[in-house]
């Protein structure tokens, strides 16, 4: 997401000494003399360029490949290209109506819906997303939920947008105005049903549901009800109403939807004596900014001004499970998983079937972590399961170069957020309570040495090996060069991948590698540089900044990007963002699709069957000038909406 011109996670607020990872991965290289990219290129190849010993991104493909699909050219037309023989089908785009009848029940085509249609009608920003098939098992008909991370009409930061689109000169901010914004935020549950191969809404069905920046939720796990969380409002501190900023998700196995509160921070602001900055070390932190906000909802709601609720903002940046099948259930905030600017959430079992959640905090030089639960699934007991996410430890990543077992580059250990861990030395905050440690993760992983990372965003995990997957989308907002590392400036991004010890996603430790380290070959000044990439990235499949990433039940690695969209320049070449797919064993990288100007992709979920896939394409035409108008064309405004792909023979996704 991107306020102004420079995403709010690009800015570090991490002031610890802590390790950063490209120290780390500067330090394996040393040790081992040689990293092990594509098929075994040597560090010689990986510094002087690309291709020197490719063995993947070739487009002969081995028989064995998981990739069947023509890899897509990168473009920058205003539409979404897929691969030969599919179909992209737009769906549910923002202003959808989920009902027949009352407000909201028609979309107007101007965005000139009121606060109270909004909240029956999908919102904004469509981000993570997944399908639950209605009995479990059918991929025609479920319910399709996701994530609608801001909206780029309403706030006072997307000038550009209000401009070309909204009323001129741009409107006050009002109550109105910062209701509708509430109401376009959160997440939708959509019954949906496939008739004569086409999907539609199924409208007034009892589960359709808008849950919004609003909704009453309930805070659970350890750190409910501590002094930290009660506000005005809500004296038992365990009432919250709503969530935002609901960037990447995941699922259960018991069949619950988790929605990732990631930039909460950009939504508190002060009206209050604004020369004075009056923010705390936590706010800090979590990157609030002294002064009004951006989006200046706290002119309007008094919770939203940090010097008048200074604990409202606890309440935020948190994972919440959703109910789908039961519409009038309460979202629970789970406490237990720590609160920092969630990205998703995926989840494995360890061998003993308790649950595991790997999660990323995007922001720069912030740290990735898992929960291990302390109770075990059992498989068809509701009830059991209900609650496993608020009983468990805690851990944050911490990098290291020993030795490995196989052909990693390095290892690492889980390090418990643990009050009683805590060093005595450590004096930037003091935990009163190990609920503090869960509400200020952050300070905690900073005190036990975690390892700074370039922005982690997506996690996913390999459905047979286990190993685990992660976007680290760029660095291009770290101030502090260090020489020392291999690519101080990581402004293309990479994927790294861990595998727990043991096999066992139980395990304290873990031996790591990098899976693809992004960059773009077709930059003349990169060439013998690690800005090429390594030997998986070609000049067919160049992109930068992976974000959206998830496997599919095959094992093939879908990755897509949320970047640098100028095609020029050090992205000469990459054109749109885009959906690529993988094949983990060979690396071998291929573009699948491009999405519309000023974009980003990202979400996936599949049917079942794996022969419809669902994908979101977040704000078309974000930087304004020069945009789009998909998906509606002509002079219309652009707006976030789902796509629909299918293989025009009837067969799965990506063969
Ligand atoms: Fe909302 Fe880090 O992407
Ligand atoms: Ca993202
Ligand atoms: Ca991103």
């Amino acid at each position: 997401m991107k306020i102004q011109s420079i995403d709010s996670e690009d800015l570090p607020t991490n002031t610890s000494q802590n390790e950063h990872f490209q120290a780390v991965v500067k330090r394996a290289v040393d040790r081992r003399g040689f990293l092990k990219f594509g098929s075994g290129a040597a560090v010689a190849a990986f510094l002087a360029g690309p291709l020197a010993a490719c063995g993947g991104g070739s487009s002969d493909t081995p028989a064995t490949s998981l990739l069947g699909f023509k890899a897509v050219a990168a473009n920058t037309l205003d539409t979404v290209t897929v691969a030969e023989g599919y179909t992209a089908t737009t769906f549910v785009p923002w202003g959808t109506p989920l009902f027949s009848t009352g407000a909201g029940s028609t979309w107007s085509g101007t965005g000139s819906e009121t606060a109270a249609d909004q909240a029956r009608q999908v919102g904004d920003n469509h981000d993570g997303i997944h399908f639950f098939a209605i009995d479990g098992t059918s991929s025609s008909e479920g319910l399709l939920v996701m994530n609608h991370e801001y909206n780029t009409t309403l706030s006072p930061t997307f000038t550009d947008y209000l401009t070309l689109f909204g009323p001129t000169p741009a409107p006050a901010n009002t109550l109105e105005r910062v209701n509708k914004a509430i109401n376009s935020w959160g997440c939708s549950v959509i019954h949906i049903k496939k008739t004569s191969n086409k999907w539609d809404v199924v409208k007034d069905s009892a589960y359709n549901r808008r849950i919004t920046a609003a909704t009453p939720m309930q805070l659970t796990g350890p750190a409910a009800g501590d002094a930290l969380l009660k506000t005005s409002a809500d004296t038992t501190g365990t009432e919250v109403l709503g969530t935002f900023n609901n960037c990447g998700n995941g699922f259960t196995p018991w069949g619950t939807y988790l929605t990732c509160e990631e930039n909460f921070n950009n939504n508190f602001g002060t009206t209050v004596d604004t020369a004075t900055d009056g923010r705390t070390v936590s706010m800090k932190r979590y990157g609030i900014t002294a002064g009004t906000s951006g989006y200046a909802w706290e002119t309007q709601l008094d919770r939203f001004d940090y010097k008048k609720e200074a604990n409202e903002s606890n309440r935020h940046g948190w994972i919440v499970e959703i109910d789908p099948f039961d519409a009038s259930s309460k979202p629970k905030k789970r406490t237990a998983l720590g609160r920092f600017k969630h990205e998703n959430a995926a989840y494995a079992f360890t061998k003993d079937k308790r649950v595991v959640v790997y999660m990323g905090d995007d922001q720069t030089n912030d740290y990735i972590y898992k929960f291990v639960s302390t109770g075990t699934y059992v498989e068809g007991n509701q009830r059991a399961n209900a609650n496993l996410l608020d009983t468990g430890k805690l851990y944050v990543a911490k990098f290291g170069t020993g030795a490995t077992t196989g052909d990693f580059m390095g290892t690492g250990e889980w390090i418990e957020l643990k009050l009683s861990s805590i060093p005595s030395t450590y004096t930037t905050y003091t935990f009163a309570n190990q609920a503090d440690v869960l509400i200020n993760a952050r300070l905690a992983g900073d005190a036990l040495g975690a390892t700074k990372m370039d922005r982690p965003e997506w996690v996913t995990v390999h459905p047979t090996s286990g190993e685990v997957y992660v976007t680290l989308t760029n660095n291009s907002g770290r101030t502090v060069a260090d020489e020392a590392n291999p690519r101080t400036s990581n402004i293309y991004g990479q994927i790294v991948r861990w595998r727990e010890t043991g096999g066992d996603a139980a395990a304290l430790t873990f031996d790591w590698d990098i899976f693809v380290l992004a960059g773009n070959p077709t930059v003349t000044a990169n060439v013998g540089t690690t800005k090429a990439g390594s030997s998986n990235v070609t000049a067919d499949n160049t992109f930068n900044s992976p974000d959206g990433l998830g496997f599919d039940k095959f094992g093939r690695l879908w990755i897509q990007t949320d970047g640098n969209h100028t095609n020029t320049g050090n992205y000469a070449g990459q054109g749109n963002n885009s959906m690529l797919a993988s094949d983990p064993v060979s690396k071998e990288i291929r573009r699948f699709l491009v999405g519309p100007k000023q974009c980003e992709v990202t979400g996936l979920t599949f049917t079942p069957d794996s022969k419809t896939l669902f994908i979101n394409i977040q704000h078309p035409g974000e930087s304004g000038s020069g945009g789009s108008t998909w998906p509606d064309g002509g002079t219309n405004m652009p707006r976030s909406a789902t796509v629909i792909i299918t293989k025009n023979d009837g067969g799965v996704i990506g063969t």
